[in-house]
């Protein structure tokens, strides 16, 4: 008997698993029909390759970890959008503007570029790269192709757009490759007078993209940059924290503007559902002995001099082990931990006011 009932529950189990996964194969379909995504070298798929830029990492170890190995990634394996397409159901990465082709771009597109900041001048000591302005300029052509194979009816592209998925992660250098690149004693504009600057600049871009057919659109904070390698490695003292906490509260004056500028737009323009990411809540240094993560304040790879891993070089062998893989990039342990809190986290302080499952099913 005994026997029976266990070969029953075991029968029943198998046939919920079968069933539970003919529910995913029957939800496959994407939960959005197009995902856009605008950003700096954390969200970069590419998009620099072909640019006279410093910026750029189409070679090995990056990719080590990634199905097509050296893309031009920056980390060892996938970036934060990348899981971020998969959660959402896509079966595919957002191809990068610069290589995408034909009516892939109904699906979504890439732009993020390295180096790039909120403000055009943003990163000019790395060349040429993809300012926000311009990244949105690069949509606006990618519009005209996604209307041209819809029959060129502005309504029906408009409405295909409003269901899309937006993300912004930018503004780390418009610190890092701007603001703080002048010697404190130099800068004739104070902290919070340059995260309002910043913040002006943010609000009127993401109307203007609103203005493109946006309505479920996430964005990033910039987190601890503090935290980073490149600053701990050059701070001078150390701090107890193992951080650079002038830098941390610098970006916090910036951070902590953003969920009223999310309320604001939300409130302000038709049918728009802005949320914010919360990137120092959801780092995975918080949660570090709980996900195996050992490393925090060190890169993976061997570092060249513009802190990008040296070419060719071997990377560290415990890739998980590690919340960075160069001296500004996390590894794809740290962009799985991030993109599923976004995705997934019903925590306020990580996501507001919802994760991007909801937005996505809005
Ligand atoms: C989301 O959260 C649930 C419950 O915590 C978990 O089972 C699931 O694997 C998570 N990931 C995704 C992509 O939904
Ligand atoms: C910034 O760049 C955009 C796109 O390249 C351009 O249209 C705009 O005029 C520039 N703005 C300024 C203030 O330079
Ligand atoms: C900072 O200011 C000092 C004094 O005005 C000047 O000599 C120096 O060149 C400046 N440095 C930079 C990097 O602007
Ligand atoms: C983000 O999370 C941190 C805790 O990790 C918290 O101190 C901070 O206030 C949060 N910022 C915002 C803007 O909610």
């Amino acid at each position: 008997m005994a026997l029976a009932a266990k070969s029953w529950i075991i029968g029943r189990i198998i046939t919920l698993l079968f069933y539970l996964k003919l529910v995913t194969f029957i939800d496959a379909a994407p939960q959005v029909p197009c995902y856009f995504i605008f950003g700096d070298s954390l969200s970069d798929c590419g998009n620099n390759n072909k640019l006279q830029s410093l910026a750029k990492v189409n070679s090995p170890p990056y990719g080590v970890d990634y199905p097509g190995g050296v893309t031009g990634r920056f980390t060892n394996g996938r970036t934060f959008v990348d899981f971020l397409a998969e959660f959402l159901g896509f079966d595919h990465h957002m191809p990068g503007f610069a290589t995408v082709e034909g009516n892939a771009v109904l699906q979504g597109v890439n732009y993020a570029s390295s180096g790039s900041g909120i403000l055009n001048e943003t990163g000019a000591i790395v060349g040429e790269r993809f300012s926000l302005l311009q990244q949105i300029d690069n949509h606006k052509s990618i519009i005209t192709r996604i209307k041209q194979i819809q029959g060129n009816n502005d309504q029906t592209t408009n409405q295909y757009l409003n269901k899309c998925m937006y993300t912004v992660n930018i503004g780390s250098n418009d610190y890092e490759g701007n603001y703080l690149m002048v010697p404190a004693a130099n800068r004739t504009t104070p902290p919070d007078k340059w995260a309002a600057q910043l913040i002006t600049a943010y609000s009127d871009t993401l109307k203007t993209l609103h203005g493109l057919g946006a309505r479920k659109v996430a964005i990033w904070g910039l987190g601890q940059l503090g935290c980073e390698p490149s600053q701990v490695l050059e701070a001078k003292p150390k701090t107890p924290s193992g951080c650079v906490d002038d830098i941390n509260k610098m970006i916090s004056l910036f951070d902590n503007s953003l969920p009223k500028l999310v309320d604001d737009l939300s409130k302000t323009l038709p049918e728009a559902h802005f949320v914010y990411v919360n990137s120092s809540n959801i780092s995975p240094g918080n949660d570090a002995a709980a996900l195996g993560v050992k490393v925090t304040l060190e890169p993976c790879c061997k570092v060249g001099k513009t802190g990008g891993c040296i070419p060719n070089s071997a990377p560290c062998a415990n890739r998980n082990d590690y919340s960075y893989f160069d001296l500004y990039h996390p590894s794809e342990r740290s962009n799985l931990h991030g993109s599923l809190k976004a995705y997934n986290s019903t925590e306020p302080l990580d996501v507001y006011p919802m994760n991007l499952q909801k937005l996505a099913l809005l």
